[in-house]
């Protein structure tokens, strides 16, 4: 049994900001092939910041709060920032996950920088088309 750190089980017990956001800017989407646990990211964009973050994770315990910390993370941040954010440091903000639990962590970032890469394409094929 895994132990986990008070912050992971509090964004566990309480995540922040889980939800859809009606008519995103961008979605980016990322599963585990291994445990087959999947998070979505929303994200509402304004002037280049992150000004909505929202999230749905069917997974387990760690990745529900490794995403519920990497939505208060990148909130407000602006894209360049939202895309400096790594594992690595989504598990530090999180007082360290079990070493079996490092991989949940990597969905987080990678749902969250796909949700950027979304909103850009989409306003590039958009600039193109005017
Ligand atoms: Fe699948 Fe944690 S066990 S993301």
């Amino acid at each position: 049994m895994p132990i986990y750190s008070d912050k992971v089980m509090d964004h566990f017990m309480h995540p922040r900001n889980v939800g859809e956001i009606e008519n995103p800017d961008g979605v980016g989407e990322e599963g585990n092939p291994v445990c087959g646990d999947m998070m979505t990211f929303y994200i509402k964009v304004k002037d280049n910041r992150l000004e909505d973050v929202k999230f749905k994770t069917f997974g387990c315990g760690a990745a529900i709060a490794v995403s519920s910390m990497v939505s208060e993370m990148a909130m407000g941040k602006t894209l360049e920032e939202a895309l400096k954010i790594t594992p690595a440091a989504v598990a530090a903000q999180l007082e360290g996950l079990p070493k079996n639990k490092y991989h949940c962590s990597n969905l987080g970032a990678q749902a969250l920088h796909k949700a950027i890469e979304d909103y850009r394409s989409k306003k590039t094929q958009g600039e193109k088309k005017s």
